[in-house]
């Protein structure tokens, strides 16, 4: 047996992550990826399809493994540890495409669930928190239904509300609002806004620009596997500078 060894560093970021490169099989995915996150700050990931900005975001919480480079998350290193494994998917919530809520349970129950058997909060404690936090959503007064009676705007604020009760440290995003209508990507991305408002850090894959140019105040862009570039929001649209950057931009605002 390897002897598993886990670096702890007194580390002012709360994502660290440095020469990270992965392989699916021998699809080199990740390329020498560097990265770091300081406290409160909102990160926006974007990029061409399969550029790797799911793999990458998946890889904060080890969803996905990396096979080198190192990533810190509030100075733990995530390695097979399972131990620092599972406190650091506590500190960083997450929130995907499609919701995942659990069907069977009512909204506040799907709440609830992870504050009582993670963090070990009583019923009472756990509830009175979920509440605080579907009424941030702004959707409380739902709190009795199940997922399948909701909106998918609905649900989608409700799966932020979850994340949030287990007051992570961090949230990640990997585009929560693809699967909306358009009439509700809005309230949903208000909710976003109003976390970031409040000091939230983020790292956000989203096609959503204008919720860049408002709320990051950096703009990572991934092509086949690397960061090409990162900048201000203002300069990254204004002022691209690499020809991967200006092709993007030139066909999401379609000129
Ligand atoms: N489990 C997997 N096994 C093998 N290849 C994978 C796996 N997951 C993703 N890939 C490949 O890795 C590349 C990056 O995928 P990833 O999902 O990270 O891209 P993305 O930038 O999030 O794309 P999109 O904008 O379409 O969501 C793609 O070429 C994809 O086909
Ligand atoms: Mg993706």
């Amino acid at each position: 047996m390897t002897k598993q060894t886990t670096n702890i560093i007194s580390d002012d970021a709360a994502i660290r992550i440095t020469n990270l490169n992965k392989w699916y099989g021998d699809f080199h995915v990740l390329k020498d990826v560097n990265l770091t996150v300081k406290q409160g700050e909102r990160i926006v990931i974007a990029g061409p399809s399969g550029s790797g900005k799911s793999t990458l975001i998946r890889c904060i919480n080890r969803l996905e493994v990396h096979q080198k480079g190192e990533i810190f998350v509030d100075g733990i290193e995530l390695t097979s540890d399972v131990k620092n494994i599972s406190k650091i998917r506590s500190e960083v919530g997450m929130c995907f495409q499609s919701f995942n809520l659990f069907p069977h349970l009512t909204i506040l129950e799907n709440c609830t669930l992870a504050p009582m058997s993670v963090r070990g909060l009583s019923q009472t404690e756990a509830e009175e928190i979920a509440m605080h936090f579907l009424e941030k959503v702004r959707i409380s007064d739902q709190a009795m239904k199940h997922p399948g009676q909701l909106s998918g705007g609905q649900q989608q604020r409700v799966a932020i509300a979850r994340a949030l009760c287990m007051k992570p440290r961090a949230m990640l995003f990997d585009e929560p609002t693809s699967a909306l209508d358009p009439e509700t990507i809005k309230e949903v991305l208000d909710t976003m806004i109003t976390l970031a408002e409040d000091g939230m850090t983020m790292v956000c894959v989203t096609h959503e620009m204008g919720f860049a140019r408002q709320v990051a105040d950096r703009v990572i862009f991934m092509d086949k596997g690397t960061i090409v570039e990162e900048n201000t929001p203002d300069e990254f649209f204004d002022n691209p500078q690499h020809e991967r950057t200006q092709l993007f931009l030139s066909q999401i605002f379609g000129h």
